[in-house]
């Protein structure tokens, strides 16, 4: 059977870092996520054909990425036939943002239907889970938090809806800083971070009670106080790659100059907060009212800025 999905990447406002399970990504810490659009990954599944292939933005994976994929489609069904897939993003790779949350919600979605199964958003949620953390929050639209779970089977850690996207009509820029591949990926940085760092355990113990606040701020609307704590999970996720040995470093000059730029936005009375993930780019939070000043000032610093709205929940077409 075959089936075509689509689904959104999400940027986390309250950060997942390090985990209590590396096969079945489970995390050391609950997330929250304000999924964004018009940026979209659509994937087609053909489940039963002659033999594995998928492709990617028009090139056939090979080796380390189709045997994730290969492993991926073997969680669905053990004994799966052979399956094709075909991925497509309507942004570039390179656009700053993890296409790993887009691709493995798509995915999810697409391959189960295309199996002629039907789980639910959480079951599907638990699944894109296992493909990257942050696919758990790219099944829903809006506001997602990733609940911390307490089950060794991972069952319980999924993505939770908030607010739908109507909710709340914000805007994320994202500062395109550098769209070179980074040379630590978030699954080594996360583990190297989680081994070495003197901070870690702060950091495992503080999560819980931003993604408290991030709620009740997006629950009533408040931005100052939804910004404030997605740059303080941010900051602190950076205190312990800072601090991990050797040190993980994602941030270029670039990088913090817009940092100061954003504060300077606020100190001139502009709704504008910051976020970053394991790169060099920064996503700012803002008004659509505000964006436009946001885009001249990060435009100062970075050649590119993409303007994102909330998006809608992944779904099959
Ligand atoms: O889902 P992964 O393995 O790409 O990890 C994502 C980690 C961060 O982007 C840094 C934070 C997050 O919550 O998305």
């Amino acid at each position: 059977m075959q089936a075509t999905a689509i689904a959104h990447p999400n940027i986390a406002l309250v950060k997942y870092w390090g985990k209590r399970d590396r096969v079945l990504n489970l995390p050391a810490v609950p997330s929250l996520s304000v999924t964004l659009a018009p940026f979209e990954t659509r994937t087609t599944v053909q489940w039963g054909t002659t033999q594995d292939c998928f492709v990617i933005n028009g090139t056939e994976a090979t080796g380390e990425a189709a045997d994730r994929v290969g492993a991926f489609l073997s969680l669905i069904d053990a004994e799966r036939p052979p399956v094709t897939i075909e991925s497509v993003n309507n942004f570039p790779t390179a656009a700053g943002l993890a296409s790993s949350s887009s691709a493995f919600a798509a995915l999810a979605l697409a391959a189960t239907k295309a199996a002629g199964q039907s789980p639910t958003l959480a079951d599907l949620s638990v699944l894109a889970r296992q493909g990257s953390g942050s696919a758990s929050r790219s099944l829903w639209g809006g506001f997602v938090t990733w609940s911390l779970g307490q089950r060794a089977d991972g069952r319980d850690s999924h993505g939770v809806p908030v607010a739908p996207a109507n909710h709340w009509d914000l805007r994320v820029l994202v500062a395109l800083v550098s769209s070179e591949k980074k040379d630590i990926s978030s699954r080594a940085g996360m583990n190297r971070t989680q081994e070495t760092s003197p901070l870690f355990s702060g950091w495992v113990e503080s999560g819980p009670m931003d993604v408290t606040q991030a709620e009740d701020a997006i629950r009533t609307r408040d931005l100052e106080r939804l910004g404030t704590v997605m740059e303080h999970s941010t900051m602190k996720m950076v205190a312990t790659m800072l601090s991990a040995q050797p040190a993980v470093l994602y941030m270029k000059p670039a990088t913090v100059a817009v940092l100061h730029a954003v504060r300077n936005l606020r100190a001139r009375g502009i709704a504008a907060w910051a976020t970053m993930d394991a790169g060099p780019n920064v996503k700012v939070l803002t008004t659509p009212e505000a964006a436009p000043a946001v885009e001249a000032a990060l435009l100062e610093h970075v050649p590119t800025v993409h303007t994102l709205r909330v998006g809608e929940a992944a779904r099959l077409i």
